[in-house]
């Protein structure tokens, strides 16, 4: 031991004399010493030659020493930005960088949570092509030839292809009511069914028009289906949407595919009916239309009309999202401004 306290003692004076001034001094500090190889490191391997009486003291003041070594090595480490050689140079011991992850698009959080209302009452998710052909857009749904909005000014018409057995001229399609055609064409009542995507018009872009945004379709034919019906599935789909206190009013309108046909307003979700600029001061917003199919539809769809009545609605899913989140410009939906997105979501 006496041996052992003296190669331990000319270390510590080694350790304390030992002139650092530069980043190789230090490195060579370490080595000399702090290392696996080093100096203390032996000390620590002699403990087994030691009096087993005397080991616990022999290692607290081989410790000691570690200790002293590694203050002094710490404390020039900094200054010295110091790397040991055999490093890769990184820190492991640095927070990351956080990882950038996407949001969902305010448009597809909006379509989701329609499809989570819809489904949980039986309605089951259907789609159809956005190029269309003018029967399963037009004729089907009953539009006359001279309709508006068969007009170029209204509608985007496209070159037709060979492909496929299209009915009359192709278009992109100017809503989802053409899946109603597609669904009741090769499918027998019951239906119940929601179609979201995307349809296209004609129109200059402003805060308020857009040439292209989304709807959903809502169709549900079966035996027995009444106008009471349509509406209290609305009512529980405002309800669900906005707030459980959220009213809703139907008024007559026009669809040349509906017979009677409405539209509907919600109690103004932000104002709660008090009056607004969203609602322009009325308490109330008109978020979709619809009706009882006509007859007439149905049976260009193959579907008996003796037998079979049916509701759809449409709506526009902008609409619902500009009332959910305060967004006041249809632009913002596809101009992707992160700051935009950013908004919803993500880091
Ligand atoms: N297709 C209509 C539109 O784009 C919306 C609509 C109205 C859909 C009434 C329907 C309906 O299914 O019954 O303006």
């Amino acid at each position: 031991m006496a041996m052992s306290s003296d190669k331990v003692k000319s270390l510590l004076h080694e350790v304390e004399s030992f002139k650092i001034e530069t980043k190789e001094q230090l490195e060579n500090f370490r080595l000399q010493f702090l290392s696996k190889k080093g100096s203390i490191q032996e000390l620590f391997g002699r403990i087994k030659d030691i009096e087993p009486a005397m080991r616990k003291e022999y290692g607290a003041v081989v410790n000691d020493l570690k200790n002293k070594a590694e203050e002094k090595f710490i404390a020039l480490k900094e200054k010295f930005e110091y790397t040991p050689a055999e490093s890769t140079g990184i820190d492991y011991s640095l927070p990351g960088e956080p990882m950038q992850s996407g949001a969902m698009h305010p448009i597809s959080i909006a379509r989701n949570r329609i499809i989570e209302i819809f489904s949980a009452i039986g309605f089951v998710v259907s789609d159809g092509p956005e190029i269309e052909d003018d029967w399963h857009n037009f004729s089907a749904l009953n539009f006359p030839e001279e309709h508006p909005a068969r007009d170029m000014q209204d509608t985007f018409f496209v070159s037709p292809t060979d492909e496929g057995d299209t009915k009359g001229p192709m278009a992109l399609r100017t809503h989802t009511s053409s899946v109603q055609v597609r669904i009741m064409e090769n499918n027998q009542p019951p239906i119940r069914t929601i179609s979201p995507g995307r349809v296209y018009r004609n129109e200059a872009i402003s805060a308020r028009a857009h040439c292209f945004f989304h709807q959903v379709e809502g169709l549900y034919i079966d035996t027995d289906v009444s106008f009471a019906d349509l509406k209290q599935t609305l009512l529980y789909f405002a309800k669900e949407m906005f707030s459980s206190d959220t009213k809703i009013r139907l008024r007559p309108s026009y669809f040349p595919f509906t017979e009677p046909s409405a539209e509907m307003d919600i109690s103004c979700s932000i104002c709660k009916g008090k009056g607004c600029n969203v609602c322009k001061y009325t308490g109330w917003v008109e978020i979709l239309g619809c009706g009882m199919v006509d007859p007439a539809v149905l049976d260009n769809c193959k579907i008996d009309s003796k037998k079979y009545s049916g509701y759809a609605f449409g709506m526009g899913i902008e609409r619902i999202a500009m009332l959910n989140h305060g967004i006041n410009d249809l632009r913002l939906f596809s101009e992707n401004d992160l700051r935009f997105l950013r908004q919803f979501g993500g880091v």
